[in-house]
């Protein structure tokens, strides 16, 4: 079929702020995200999934400075750097159809256009900026908005702010937002409505401050140097960016906008629900149909972050327990609109008892039978059953309707629900073999051979059924399972989920490994722990070390004569960069004058008054015009490629002269 005769489903995840590795709480969400795309993909919908990274701004600007890079060093490293977000992505299987990047040049000039189209609206003028910021949000807040003196956010510390700047007229937007909110299905679930009316736009929407001058890390007011545009507005509009507005990059904005669905965490619905909408009334363009915003993953009730040192990396997760075991048990546990509380025992008793006794028990019991008792192909006919026992009919009906069941919830954003129900037929379909005892029937194949092979795939097409809507959630190990149950592709297709007896009667059957296998808790959560150590520890720097000289005799060697000399004054060598000239007490009371290269490492003046140790009987040479009467000491290495020189420094107890052997 075209694209344009398919249903459009355009969805987004929130683009990440690339200052720390991604955990697991931005994995739930693109996972989410994942499922959902993958889910109208199976119905046959014209699908686009956006992701990408958010990497403007202060909090980005300060890091790199403090990793001695460049901001876009910085978040190359973690968005494109080995275990970095595309790297995450890729592991979880996630099938994002674009990915962006806020500093791609496309999107840094579309910004500029859009901002100065709102500016030349009048939506967009300049003011003074007075009020509070927090740093690790990345956001304004008046007085009246903080909570104790907080950022209502966060609740860190807020600092004050002052500076020219560029405002939002977000208050002429507010009635209008508020009626999108109170009278529509914007926003989901319902619950956050309240608060975003009550919250922020009952008690007054003030305009928003967006552009800053206090840094330099962000898209520059092309019509004003020295302001950068706000990260959020930035951010924002990478929804209609990444399709090609305002830009020759991307060309289907008319096809895709406006966004079926944005998946947000609940902390920026405000952005997303208040903020973007009115950007969007300004620009006069339509408006997303939905925002869903989910619930957090909590640790010990409290949220993950890097700086609380609570964070748990999906990588070690995904490594142990394999990528989907990792997605189902983020989606099938958390109701997805509310908070949940992450926790190892709960990811390994899910995996065990879903995964492994569920549905791996029945996909081996069922496919080890067919095999055994029919060497892997039932017979013709199989399909009906002249006098079906109850739960024969109990178990097709409910299979047969799993479809219909699981589209509502799924349409509602419910996943876990719509895995639930997938969960009841597996659990009924265990429950069937229990009562069908097939082990009984094959014991005369003769008489019981017709009733045992109709079973059988009873059994396997309630596991196809299964396994074609949990293919949204687990899709490599659905294929393996497709494959183990002689499912071929035509009877892996969502129409065919609503069909019972699609299946093939004869199609070969193969027992094949165990999907899930069962995990011993204990041991893995031993491992878990010794994992989580290993990775907090800081990593090793490479070391290079200077190559070991020759063998000297003893003798040579007792010549050398080491002191210890201390530094009664130390200065720059006029032009020269290297080196400085210090005059050194070695215990003679003569002051000696030894100059050393080391100005790169050492200011002079945090030498003076220190106990270093010199070889004082090399002839003297002499450096720019002055004399050199002797050496100091210094370890010296090279560290990730850069030279590292420390002067050997002894205590200060140890007097000048005294000799080292
Ligand atoms: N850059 C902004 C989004 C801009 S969208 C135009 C941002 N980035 S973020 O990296 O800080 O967060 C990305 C998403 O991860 C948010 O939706 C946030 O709610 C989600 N999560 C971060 N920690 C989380 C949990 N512990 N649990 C669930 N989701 C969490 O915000």
């Amino acid at each position: 079929m075209e694209r344009d005769q398919k249903k459009k489903f355009y969805i987004t995840t929130p683009i990440y702020y690339p200052s720390d590795k991604l955990h697991i709480g931005h994995t739930y969400c693109t996972v989410a995200t994942d499922a959902m795309a993958r889910y109208k993909r199976l119905q046959g919908c014209d699908v686009l999934f956006l992701t990408g990274t958010d990497e403007h701004g202060q909090k980005i600007e300060d890091k790199a400075k403090e990793a001695g890079v460049t901001p876009q060093e910085f978040v190359d490293s973690i968005v494109t750097g080995p275990r970095g977000v595309l790297d995450l992505w890729k592991l979880m299987n996630i099938s994002n159809d674009r990915f962006i990047r806020t500093t791609d040049d496309y999107h840094v000039a579309a910004i500029q256009k859009i901002f100065k189209k709102m500016y030349e609206k009048g939506d967009i003028y300049k003011g003074k900026y007075v009020g509070k910021y927090c740093k690790p949000c990345e956001s304004f807040w008046t007085e009246s908005q903080l909570v104790e003196g907080k950022c209502p956010d966060c609740g860190r510390e807020v600092q004050d702010a002052e500076e020219e700047a560029y405002f939002f007229r977000l208050s002429k937007y507010a009635d209008k937002v508020q009626d999108l909110l109170e009278n529509t299905d914007f926003l989901q679930p319902r619950s956050r409505v309240n608060e975003m009316v009550n919250n922020f736009i009952k008690p007054g929407l003030e305009d928003l401050c967006v552009s800053r001058t206090s840094f330099s890390w962000g898209i520059p007011v092309d019509f004003d140097p020295g302001h950068v545009v706000y990260v959020w507005v930035d951010a924002l509009f990478n929804y209609t960016t990444a399709l090609g507005l305002y830009n020759d990059k991307y060309d289907d904005y008319d096809h895709y906008w406006p966004a079926d669905y944005h998946f947000v965490g609940k902390e920026i619905v405000r952005f997303h629900s208040i903020i973007w909408p009115a950007m969007l009334m300004s620009m006069e363009m339509p408006l997303p149909k939905h925002v869903f915003g989910h619930g957090w993953l909590l640790l010990d009730g409290g949220k993950m972050s890097k700086s609380k040192g609570n964070v748990v990396d999906p990588y070690i997760l995904a490594e142990k327990f394999g990528v989907d075991a990792l997605r189902f048990f983020l989606m099938r546990t958390f109701p997805f609109g509310s908070d949940g509380n992450f926790s190892n025992e709960l990811l390994i008793q899910t995996i065990n008892v879903d995964l492994a006794n569920d549905l791996g028990n029945l996909v081996s019991r069922t496919t080890a039978m067919v095999q055994k008792y029919f060497g892997g192909t039932l017979p013709e006919g199989c399909k009906t059953w002249a006098n079906p026992e109850p739960f024969d009919t109990e178990l097709i009906t409910l299979a047969s309707g799993l479809r219909d069941r699981y589209e509502q919830n799924m349409d509602a954003c419910a996943p876990h629900k719509a895995l639930d129900e997938v969960f009841k037929v597996i659990q009924r379909a265990n429950k069937y073999i229990d009562e069908c005892m097939p082990w009984a029937l094959a014991k005369d194949m003769e008489t019981n051979g017709g009733r045992l092979a109709h079973v059988l795939y009873n059994l396997l097409e309630a596991t196809r059924i299964c396994g074609i809507l949990l293919t949204p959630f687990i899709p490599a190990s659905c294929e393996k399972l497709f494959a183990q149950i002689g499912a071929a592709p035509e009877v892996q297709t969502w129409d065919s989920a609503a069909v019972w007896g699609s299946r093939s009667e004869t199609a070969a059957v193969t027992k094949g490994a165990n999907l899930f296998p069962r995990i011993d808790m204990d041991k893995a959560l031993e491992e878990l722990e010794a994992a989580r150590a290993a990775a907090a520890a800081p990593a090793q720097p490479a070391i290079e070390l200077e190559p070991w000289e020759e063998e000297v005799d003893f003798d040579t060697f007792a010549k050398s004569d080491f002191r210890v000399v201390k530094v009664k004054a130390c200065e720059p060598v006029k032009k020269s960069k290297k080196l400085l000239k210090f005059t050194l007490d070695d215990g003679t009371g003569t002051d000696r004058q030894i100059l050393s290269g080391i100005a790169l490492y050492y200011k002079p003046e945090d030498l003076v008054g220190k106990t270093l140790v010199a070889i004082v009987n090399l002839p003297p040479r002499k450096m720019m015009g002055l004399e050199s009467c002797g050496m100091l000491l210094s370890a010296v290495h090279k560290e990730n490629g850069e030279e590292k020189l420390n002067l050997i420094m002894l205590s200060d107890s140890i007097p000048a002269g005294a000799k080292l052997c």
